[in-house]
């Protein structure tokens, strides 16, 4: 009955010393909004990826909207972006005023697919956002030359990908500008928080300006996103067994506004909710700092658990991603399967029952999480039948920090009986 769940999602980064850091600075309101840290996360942004500019926003959807602002494009301007992607990346463009357009992706990476982009480009389009999906990093090469023959602005989307690598230069010194995300269950995350990225200096000073335009988030807001990690831990997630009280806290502390939730219900329609777009508080570049001190120990870690799943599992049946490893550094922030059928519910339903909880949303949907209205997002059924068919089939298996080799090896064998 108190067996402690598993899960893919649900904070899954936090340490001991992350979770002191949070409690800690609920007692300190003047950290909050305003602060030191703020820069230093900056600071360090820029030597880690050495690059020139770095500007921290409260969460990758503000990133990016400061991003589209920056670049000043006219009205129902195109921008190419790939199927099979969260709709907190597609929501940006549609409350910006400019249309996506949705390319397929390639089977082998998830990823934007090369030959697809270059049949979905028109007059219309201005910028590609490359997405490096679950960590593993784009056909760079490619798609570089495509924007540099159409004369497109590269934005890399490195939500999923800080750490990795392509031809030994990091991810998201590629694009003209790029984006992180923080997010609670991203490669280091402070519940929400995101950086923009750039060696423009033309646009990099836009983006500072934007960013002194927009304002802190709310004080109500901040605790809120404190409060996640210390209720997670301490009453969620240990209590989840205890005739299901866990799950009743956390549906109820996400009702009472409690603690937020990754995506809101009205994003799902495309409405932008009010706390976008804001800059980072100074609590949560604490956070991230002390996140960020801990990135070489997480990757290092995701690969271990990652050789697992591979060794395990190839040959028994899984599609599983092929990257050309002489060019790519992956940082695995999920580790996907394709599955052979389209059941992915009676796969989680079986894990549920052994008390894994592997549902991190990213299936079901060309744009996730499932229920978010494709259409409002702008996506033409059938217009990328690779992401549709891979969402249908996929499951993703976890590679944070608190997965013990152990139960990574249980989760294999699992999987292999089902
Ligand atoms: C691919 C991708 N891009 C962008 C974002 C937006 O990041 P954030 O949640 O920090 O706004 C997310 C995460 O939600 C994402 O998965």
């Amino acid at each position: 009955m108190f067996d402690r769940p598993t899960f893919i999602s649900l904070s899954p980064n936090v340490q001991k010393d992350d979770f002191y850091i949070a409690f800690k600075l609920i007692f300190m309101p003047w950290k909050w909004k305003k602060g030191k840290d703020i820069v230093e996360l900056e600071e360090k942004f820029k030597n880690y990826l050495g690059i020139n500019f770095a500007y921290s926003f409260n969460s990758g959807r503000s990133s990016f909207l400061a991003i589209l602002k920056s670049l000043e494009l006219e009205k129902e301007s195109e921008i190419l972006i790939q199927g099979f992607t969260c709709n907190a990346a597609v929501n940006p463009i549609i409350w910006s005023g400019f249309k996506p357009i949705f390319v397929d992706i390639e089977k082998e990476t998830l990823n934007m697919d090369p030959i697809d982009l270059e049949k979905k480009i028109t007059s219309k389009s201005k910028v590609v956002l490359v997405q490096h999906t679950f960590g593993f990093p784009a056909k760079m090469d490619k798609i570089l030359e495509i924007c540099q023959k159409h004369n497109l602005i590269l934005i890399e989307d490195c939500a999923h990908s800080l750490g990795a690598e392509y031809n030994n230069k990091k991810i998201g010194t590629f694009g003209r500008v790029s984006f992180f995300s923080f997010g609670r269950d991203k490669i280091i995350s402070s519940v929400y928080g995101g950086m923009v990225v750039s060696n423009d200096s033309v646009l990099a000073e836009k983006i500072r300006k934007i960013q002194n335009e927009y304002k802190y988030p709310s004080r109500g807001w901040v605790i809120q996103q404190l409060l996640h990690p210390l209720l997670i831990g301490t009453l969620v997630i240990p209590l989840y067994n205890f005739f299901g009280l866990g799950k009743v806290l956390l549906i109820g502390f996400q009702k009472l506004r409690i603690i937020s939730k990754a995506v809101v219900s009205t994003e799902k329609q495309g409405i932008m909710p009010k706390y976008f777009p804001r800059k980072m508080p100074n609590a949560l570049a604490i956070l991230a700092l002390n996140q960020f001190k801990k990135l070489e120990t997480f990757n290092n870690y995701r690969q271990e658990i990652s050789d697992i799943y591979k060794r395990e599992l190839e040959g028994a049946g899984f599609q599983l991603l092929k990257m050309d490893n002489n060019k790519t550094k992956n940082v695995y922030m999920r580790f996907p399967v394709i599955c052979n059928n389209n059941d992915s519910d009676k796969i989680l339903n079986f894990f549920r029952k052994q008390n894994i909880f592997l549902d991190d949303g990213w299936r079901k949907s060309v744009i996730v999480p499932i229920d978010t209205n494709i259409e409002k997002m702008k996506y033409i059924k059938s217009s990328c039948p690779m992401a549709e068919e891979i969402s249908r089939k996929i499951i993703n298996l976890p590679t944070h920090i608190n997965i013990s080799l152990e139960k990574a090896k249980e989760i294999v064998k699992i999987l292999k009986r089902i």
